[in-house]
């Protein structure tokens, strides 16, 4: 068995089943680029910084909108998916600079209008205070004014729904049978999720994700341990993107996601 963590090779095996694992450049991703925008109030061209950038789908449209975007990923086989969705969507246009680092301490220069970790990219370690590391780093790369957007689980919903998902040939992977489940462990505040691929007659289990998940308190608390003062929470409208900033709801709200200002 490898000693490696799991968040070293899950999102590589995972874009290898379907690249559309890695996250899609589609509608729910423009909802959540045009919230972006709109909680970070960024300027014309501001510089973004997007960590834990995945397939490139926020960073490939806020490029397109005119921002600079740099993306960091560890996974080498995203950063390279994320480099094809651009060249796909943009022959021959240089875009952004999708770069192969980790989060808690990002191989990048300068200042940033907006740091992003979406789609619970925060949430991978076991301890909290490598997490801290990653917010620290965060703040460092903020110019004045600059925002912090997070996209988390939600704990007080996950807490109750152990889910299990099945994907039949065609809805992820043409030709193989996918079961997703997600399990809250409620000592450790974390939501397991287990993946697990049935094609050629073969079954494979995935390395098992592993994300913490925080209270609105909790990553208040994270977040100015980190240095930020202003943190306001925001709960989605159940599976999509809050139309706004809005209450947190308990049994609706999948998602917090977290502004947040130094
Ligand atoms: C759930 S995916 C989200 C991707 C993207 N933000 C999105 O919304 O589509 C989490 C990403 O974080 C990356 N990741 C995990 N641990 C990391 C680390 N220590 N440093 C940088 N990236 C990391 C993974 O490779 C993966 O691409």
């Amino acid at each position: 068995m490898s000693a490696s963590p799991w968040w070293t090779s899950r999102f590589g095996a995972l874009a290898a089943v379907d690249p559309a694992f890695a996250g899609l450049v589609d509608a729910y991703a423009e909802a959540q680029v045009d919230l972006i925008e709109r909680l970070a109030e960024l300027p014309p061209g501001g510089r973004v910084l997007d960590l834990g950038c995945g397939g490139g789908r926020h960073g490939i449209l806020l490029q397109e909108r005119g921002h600079s975007v740099v993306g960091v990923d560890l996974s080498q086989e995203v950063i390279a998916l994320a480099q094809e969705n651009w060249d796909i969507r943009n022959p021959g246009v240089d875009g952004p600079h999708f770069v192969v680092g980790d989060m808690r301490a990002p191989p990048v220069e300068g200042s940033f209008s907006a740091v992003l970790l979406m789609d619970a990219s925060l949430g991978v370690f076991d301890d909290d205070a490598e997490h801290l590391r990653v917010l620290t780093a965060a703040a460092d790369r903020l110019e004045p004014g600059g925002a912090l957007v997070l996209e988390l689980l939600n704990p007080y919903f996950w807490a109750h729904r152990n889910l299990t998902q099945h994907f039949p040939p065609g809805s992820v992977a043409p030709n193989a049978d996918i079961l997703r489940s997600y399990r809250f462990d409620p000592l450790a505040g974390r939501v397991q999720d287990r993946i697990t691929v049935f094609e050629d007659g073969k079954r494979r289990v995935l390395p098992t994700q592993s994300l913490r998940c925080w209270t609105p308190p909790e990553i208040a608390g994270l977040s100015s341990a980190a240095g930020f003062s202003q943190v306001q929470i925001i709960g989605s409208d159940g599976w999509q993107v809050p139309s706004g900033p809005g209450r947190l709801d308990p049994e609706n709200s999948a998602m917090i996601w977290v502004l947040a200002r130094l």
